[in-house]
């Protein structure tokens, strides 16, 4: 197998489990991020965050995974084949993606393309964070920017898009055994490298304690850069919307007198509805699908497109939180001063990232009508009590 030098810009939950990952079948890996405190605890194997197996994973790969501090990305550039950037996109005012983070980095990598001595093959750049369609365009000009200000005219690089469908709570086993990869470019070194360097992934021939296991390939898909884009936020627009539409039928099961959990269930075993994203409950929240669910619309309201199905998921969405505190004013009557616990506090198991958590909304509403919230949560419950103001 051939193995790369790669670097990996941003060490949250894409960056750390694509660099452990990487690193675990075999290439040499850089992680790098501006987050000093985060850079020093990972040297030490602290990883920021909850995450099933992933400082396990950081130790077997020990000896082929680095940490380094942001400045050092001129001598990573300088070093490495391969250079994903898997910082942040958050939320902006308006809806639409930051792109602040990718900005910056993309400026960067160009600076110390420009600086250094011309490369043998071209740095392939993949963008792994989210982001809207055309950002990959967006990154190839910053990247440009950045080398004619350091003077480095001809400096080579190509961009790929490659984005990531991890879930928290499972971003190990889903990097390793992905249900796909999707790579966008209009390179060939480009694709070239990137099915080079998952072959192992993609093959499923990397060898593991979980052997012996189904060794079934992992399809590759290739295509161009706005449609890879594109891929990711419709994805996580229809897992939302799924869930919206769950949430909704649920409601109107509850005014027929039909039980919701018999109607996903019929409904699930529909091939093509298939069982997963069919749970009612206080709706979806995270670091991704409110997000990303934006940005889309966003996107629609750039090119004067109403996207009414994607405002209506958001409707169910907002309104089902909401309900669980309507339904709790029609059985308690008052909720001043009644002690309510909340059970779960991060916005889904297994993970203790509180972003856009329901359970912090909900708890946030009860207590401004004087309920008395308590709330536990076996990762996050910690973190969830520096958010929310304690119970009167
Ligand atoms: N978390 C998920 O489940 C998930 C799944 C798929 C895709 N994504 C996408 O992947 C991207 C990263 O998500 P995440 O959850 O890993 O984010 P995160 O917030 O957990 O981590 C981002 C990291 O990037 C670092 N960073 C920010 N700006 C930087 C800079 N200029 N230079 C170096 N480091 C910088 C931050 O310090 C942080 O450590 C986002 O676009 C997100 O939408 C996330």
């Amino acid at each position: 197998m051939e193995h790369f030098s790669v670097g990996v810009v941003g060490t949250g939950y894409v960056g750390l489990a694509t660099g452990a990952c990487l690193a675990y079948i075999g290439h040499g890996v850089t992680c790098l991020d501006n987050d000093q405190g985060r850079v020093a605890g990972l040297r030490e194997g602290r990883v920021p965050f909850y995450e099933p197996g992933l400082e396990e994973l950081i130790a077997k790969s020990a000896g082929r995974l680095h940490f380094e501090g942001s400045e050092k990305l001129a001598e990573v550039v300088r070093e490495v084949d391969v250079l994903f950037v898997a910082v942040g996109t958050p939320q902006g005012g308006d809806g639409s993606a930051d792109l602040s983070n990718i900005a910056d980095v993309a400026y960067s990598i160009g600076r110390a393309l420009g600086g250094s001595s011309p490369r043998e093959l071209p740095l392939v750049v993949v963008n792994k964070s989210t982001v809207p369609v055309g950002s990959a365009y967006y990154v190839s000009t910053m990247i440009s920017d950045g080398i004619d200000s350091a003077g480095g005219e001809g400096a080579e690089f190509r961009v790929a898009s490659n984005p990531e469908f991890l879930r928290e709570g499972s971003a190990i086993h889903d990097s390793l055994f992905p249900d796909r990869v999707v790579v966008g470019t209009d390179s060939w070194e480009a694709l070239t490298a990137l099915r080079t360097l998952y072959t192992p992934i993609v093959e499923q021939s990397f060898s593991t304690e979980w052997d012996p296991r189904p060794k079934v390939a992992v399809p590759f898909v290739t295509t161009d850069l706005a449609s890879a884009e594109m891929i990711k936020y419709a994805s996580n627009a229809f897992l939302a919307t799924k869930i919206s539409f769950i949430n909704e039928i649920s409601n109107l099961c509850e005014l027929v007198g039909a039980d919701v959990s018999e109607v996903a269930y019929g409904i699930g075993l529909d091939g093509r509805i298939g069982p997963r994203f069919l749970s009612p409950g206080i709706g979806w929240g995270g670091s991704c699908l409110p997000k990303d669910v934006a940005a889309l619309r966003a996107v629609g309201r750039e090119y004067d497109y109403e996207p009414i199905l994607l405002d209506a998921s958001v409707a169910v969405n907002t309104r089902q939180r909401k309900r669980l505190v309507v339904k709790l004013q029609r059985e308690l009557h008052t909720l001043k001063g009644k002690r309510i616990a909340l059970l779960g506090l991060a916005f889904k198991p297994n993970t203790d990232d509180l972003r856009d958590s329901p359970s912090l909304g909900i708890a946030r509403a009860l207590n401004a009508l004087d309920a008395r919230v308590v709330g536990y949560d076996p990762v996050a419950g910690k973190a969830a009590a520096k958010m929310v103001p304690s119970p009167r």
